[in-house]
C-alpha cells in the first residue's frame, strides 16, 4: 500500500489548517502570543520574520513537537492536533522536513525513498519484502518531482548538498502529506540549486498545502503568493509580497528598508 493522508480528513471548506489564539510561553517568555494561522488547500504560504519571531515554534505546535499553553489547532475542520502525539500527527497526513539531513548516507536514493514509503516503524517488512506495482510507481514518480531520476541508483552521501535536500523532500512526499512544513530550505544552496527548490516547491502547490519558513527574500519573492509576517509570535501583516514590503509596520521591525 501506498501511504495515504487520515480519512477523518475534512478539508470540504477549503482550508486545511487552523491555528487559532494559541500560546506558548517558555520560562516566561511568550514565543507565541495569540497566533492566529489559516492554510488554505493547495496553498504555498511563506512566512517570514526576524530571529527569534517564533516560526520554528510554530511549526513545533503543529506537528505536535511543543504543545501550546492555550489555543486550538485543527488539521482539516476534525482533526484536532493538540490532542495527537507527534508520529500520529505524521501519520494523519502532516510532513515537516528540518534542516538537519535524516537521509541514510550509504543508501541509494531508491532505498531512501524505499525506506520513507514504510515510514519510522516500517523498516524490516520493506527490507524482506517485495514492492508492488503502485509502489514502485509511486517511488519512480517523487524521483521525477525531485529531479533525481537519473540518480536512483546514486550513493545518497555522494549527492551534493541541494540534490540531498530534495531527496529529503521526496522522502516526506512517500508519505503522501496533505500539508507540508518546510523550515529554511535554501540554506547553504547554490543560486541554481535555489531556482530548481523554487521550481518544486511550486510545483508541489496545489496537489499539497505548503508552508515555507525562509529567511532568503530573493527566494521568498521568487515563489511567494501570500506571505504572512511573524512577529513576537504573533501575525504582524499578511498579503501578496508587495504589500508586505511597502506595509510601514514590517519596515520598521524587519526589512529596516
Ligand atoms: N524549547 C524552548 N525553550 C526555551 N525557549 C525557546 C524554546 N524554543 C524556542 N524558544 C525561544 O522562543 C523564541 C522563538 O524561537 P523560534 O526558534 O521559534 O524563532 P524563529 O522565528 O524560528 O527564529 P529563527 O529565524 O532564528 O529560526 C526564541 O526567543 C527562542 O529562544
Ligand atoms: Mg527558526
Amino acid at each position: 500500500m501506498v501511504p495515504q493522508a487520515d480519512s477523518r480528513l475534512d478539508i470540504k471548506n477549503g482550508c486545511m489548517l487552523y491555528v487559532e489564539d494559541v500560546s506558548v510561553s517558555f520560562d516566561g517568555f511568550k514565543a507565541i502570543n495569540n497566533l492566529n494561522l489559516y492554510i488554505d488547500e493547495g496553498e504555498l504560504r511563506c512566512i517570514i520574520g526576524p530571529n527569534g519571531a517564533g516560526k520554528t515554534t510554530m511549526m513545533d505546535i503543529i506537528t505536535g513537537k511543543t504543545k501550546p499553553d492555550t489555543g486550538s489547532a485543527y488539521f482539516g475542520q476534525k482533526i484536532n492536533l493538540l490532542e495527537m502525539s507527534e508520529p500520529e500527527i505524521a501519520q494523519a497526513g502532516i510532513g515537516r522536513k528540518f534542516q538537519k539531513p535524516t537521509v541514510f548516507e550509504e543508501q541509494s536514493v531508491f532505498d531512501n525513498l524505499e525506506l520513507a514509503m514504510a515510514g519510522p516503524r516500517g523498516v524490516l517488512p520493506t527490507l524482506f519484502s517485495k514492492l508492488n506495482g503502485e509502489q514502485r510507481d509511486h517511488i519512480e514518480q517523487v524521483m521525477v518531482q525531485i529531479g533525481l531520476q537519473d540518480h536512483s541508483m546514486a550513493r545518497s552521501g555522494a549527492l551534493s548538498h541541494g540534490q540531498k535536500q530534495w531527496l529529503e523532500i521526496g522522502m516526506l512526499l512517500m508519505q503522501n502529506p496533505k500539508l507540508l512544513l518546510v523550515d529554511e530550505p535554501v540554506a547553504g544552496m547554490t543560486h541554481q540549486e535555489m531556482d530548481r527548490t523554487a521550481e518544486l516547491l511550486t510545483s508541489l502547490a496545489g496537489k499539497h498545502s505548503v508552508i515555507v519558513v525562509e529567511h532568503d527574500m530573493d527566494f521568498v519573492r521568487s515563489i511567494a503568493k501570500k506571505v504572512t509576517v511573524l512577529h513576537q509570535g504573533s501575525v504582524l501583516a499578511e498579503g501578496s509580497m508587495d504589500q508586505i514590503q511597502s506595509n510601514p509596520r514590517v519596515k520598521e521591525v524587519y526589512l529596516g528598508e
